[in-house]
């Protein structure tokens, strides 16, 4: 596969809507058992931004993310988040610094109610006051939460459990949103309506992690781009510069998507 010259471009640049970095990998090498799946990733998560993540299948885009929410813990190289190392902190430890994770596979709790899955969400939040309202706020975001309360979870359709797995996820008040394929089974018209609920929670103050595998959908909905390829970073820039940039374009999305006049 032919590989660019250019090195990653310096993440966290003048993208609109995005501020400082709030996360930041630096020389990340994780694996399981005795192999490497990261063979050494750097990028940064701008504060305030969308950083959509894409690549081929096993390019080690999940394993990136468990990285991140301490499920995996990196042989070399750190992972920051608000300046203090995330390496070594267990996944509780993660979580309560406001960084959660929705998965790539479905992850509610069939047998339980809509509203039970979504108030265990906040299972680190002892004060049921605060609780309370946090469900109150976020039924009010997703009115799935309301209209299916009382259903068990796994009567909802795929797209309907990824959209209360969004809400569950929030309960924890995240400064930074981790979604992993989250488009994964969708038809189009739910992918819309996913997507849609990505800027929603984006425009709610989160800052958003995203894998995709939709990557051009992916990539427009995105301030800031990632390809990895095989366990390392091959490009990053703002999200519309990977989404028009020739080679990516080809082997990934399908052929380049022509520059759109600035302004769009
Ligand atoms: N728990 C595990 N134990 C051992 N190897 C694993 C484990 N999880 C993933 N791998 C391996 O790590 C590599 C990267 O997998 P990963 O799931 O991170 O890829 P991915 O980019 O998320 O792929 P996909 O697009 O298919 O979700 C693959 O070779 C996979 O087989
Ligand atoms: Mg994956």
């Amino acid at each position: 596969m032919t590989s660019l010259s250019a090195e990653p471009s310096a993440p966290g640049g003048p993208v609109p809507g995005a501020g400082p970095v709030l996360l930041s990998l630096d020389g990340v090498v994780a694996g399981y058992g005795g192999g490497d799946v990261l063979k050494g990733v750097t990028f940064d998560v701008a504060e305030g931004g969308i950083t959509c993540i894409v690549g081929p299948n096993g390019a080690g885009k999940s394993t990136l993310l468990a990285a991140v929410s301490g499920l995996l813990c990196p042989r070399l190289g750190t992972i920051t988040f608000r300046g203090e190392e995330l390496g070594g902190k267990s996944p509780k430890a993660i979580l309560q610094r406001g960084i959660v994770q929705v998965p790539q596979n479905h992850s509610l709790f069939r047998e339980m109610s809509v509203r039970e899955n979504v108030e265990m969400g906040a299972f680190l939040v002892r004060d049921r006051k605060v609780v309370a309202e946090r469900l109150e706020r976020i039924a009010s975001l997703f009115p799935i939460v309301s209209e299916r309360a009382g259903d068990k979870a796994g009567s909802l359709s795929g797209g309907q459990q990824r959209l209360v797995e969004f809400a569950r996820c929030l309960m924890l008040d995240p400064a930074l949103v981790v979604l992993d394929e989250p488009s994964m089974g969708l038809d189009p018209k739910t992918l819309h309506s996913m997507f849609e609920t990505v800027r929603l929670m984006h425009a709610d103050g989160r800052t958003i992690l995203l894998v995709e595998q939709n990557a051009r959908a992916g990539l427009r909905l995105a301030t800031h781009g990632v390809v990895l390829e095989n366990g390392r970073v091959r490009l990053t820039g703002s999200g519309r510069e990977v989404l028009e940039h020739p080679e990516i374009g080809a082997l990934y999305l399908g052929g380049a998507v022509a520059p759109v006049a600035t302004g769009s």
